[in-house]
């Protein structure tokens, strides 16, 4: 277990609240600071989940933070902050309001947490991913999406209710940003090491890939007034933990392309193995043509909403 570490969560949503909440649960860190635009919120689920991590008989202690200093000496950030999506909406049309609030985030970090490790969920993600990483100057070993682990979790999902079994064995791949455009890869998934295209008829597949992509839109039109928090607060865990705990294992995860897959200076979600330094290594899989055009059709989607920001103006670094 990591031993004294901090993590500041931005943003006391139901998104916010669950990770920090899953994180004092599992005391994976000695201390976590819970930032929102409400402070007395941020004091009341702090001190609810202070309270709950004494009934679960762990050490960790959680605080809410009222200006930016209370960052100061985080090991990892994690920012959650910005508008969900209602029915109707794609994370695309979340682009100028979360865009703004998570710059400003971003400076915050820059000033009083530049050591850290930056976790990024903010729709739309990949997008608001290039913003820290333009806004901080951090290299892109330490700004990391979140969206691969959530959107594999969905597919595997989806893959049980076709097969009824084989929970907790399905071992799903999904590429590109999160987006409509995202690109499950049915060529990388498997059940217990069994290839799916052997257990499922291409037209099941093709089902599959297509509620994956949807199945964000499908939680938020079912509550109406938000979007889902308990799969990606675990999948956001799940980086968080191969941070701390140093893994090195590999996780789809959103990062700025360098020379990877073809691409550079832009954000997309590719294999990559995560250790105590954040992104250590982007893992190149051999992709078949047609994944090759679906991966160009995602990375354009996000280089499209980059390029509406720079034509605005809006960055400042
Ligand atoms: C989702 C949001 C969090 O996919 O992007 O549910």
């Amino acid at each position: 277990m990591a031993k004294g570490k901090k993590v500041t969560v931005i943003g006391t949503g139901n998104f916010g609240s669950t990770v920090a909440f899953i994180l004092a649960m599992n005391g994976t860190c000695h201390n976590i600071v819970l930032r929102g635009r409400n402070y007395d919120v941020a004091r009341g689920k702090a001190l609810d989940m202070s309270q709950a991590a004494n009934a679960a008989r762990q050490h960790t202690v959680v605080k809410a933070g009222k200006g930016p200093e209370s960052m100061a000496d985080s090991d990892l950030v994690v920012i959650t902050a910005g508008a969900p999506r209602t029915p109707g909406m794609s994370r695309d049309d979340l682009l100028f309001k979360n865009a703004e609030i998570v710059k400003m985030y971003a400076k915050e970090i820059k000033e009083h947490a530049p050591e850290s490790i930056v976790v990024v969920v903010s729709n739309p993600l990949d997008v608001m991913t290039y913003v820290v990483l333009r806004e901080t100057g951090f290299p892109r070993e330490r700004v990391l999406g979140m969206a691969g682990i959530l959107d594999s979790a969905r597919m595997a999902h989806f893959i049980f209710e076709k097969l009824e079994y084989g929970a907790g064995q399905i071992r799903a791949t999904v590429m590109g940003g999160h987006g409509d455009t995202m690109v499950p890869l049915p060529k990388f998934t498997t059940v217990a090491g069994v290839p799916i295209e052997d257990l499922l008829d291409s037209e099941e597949i093709g089902d599959i890939v297509q509620k994956t992509r949807n199945g964000g839109a499908e939680i938020v039109n079912l509550l109406g007034d938000g979007s889902a928090y308990y799969a990606p607060a675990k999948s956001t865990l799940v980086m968080v933990e191969a941070i701390l705990k140093d893994t090195n294992q590999i996780h789809s995860c959103a990062i700025m392309l360098q020379n990877d897959y073809g691409y550079s200076d832009i954000v997309s979600g590719v294999p990559v193995m995560i250790g105590a330094g954040g992104a250590e290594k982007v893992i190149e899989m051999a992709l078949k043509p047609l994944q090759v055009k679906r991966f160009k059709n995602s990375v354009a989607s996000v280089q499209e909403m980059v390029d509406t920001l720079e034509g605005q103006n809006f960055f400042d670094n």
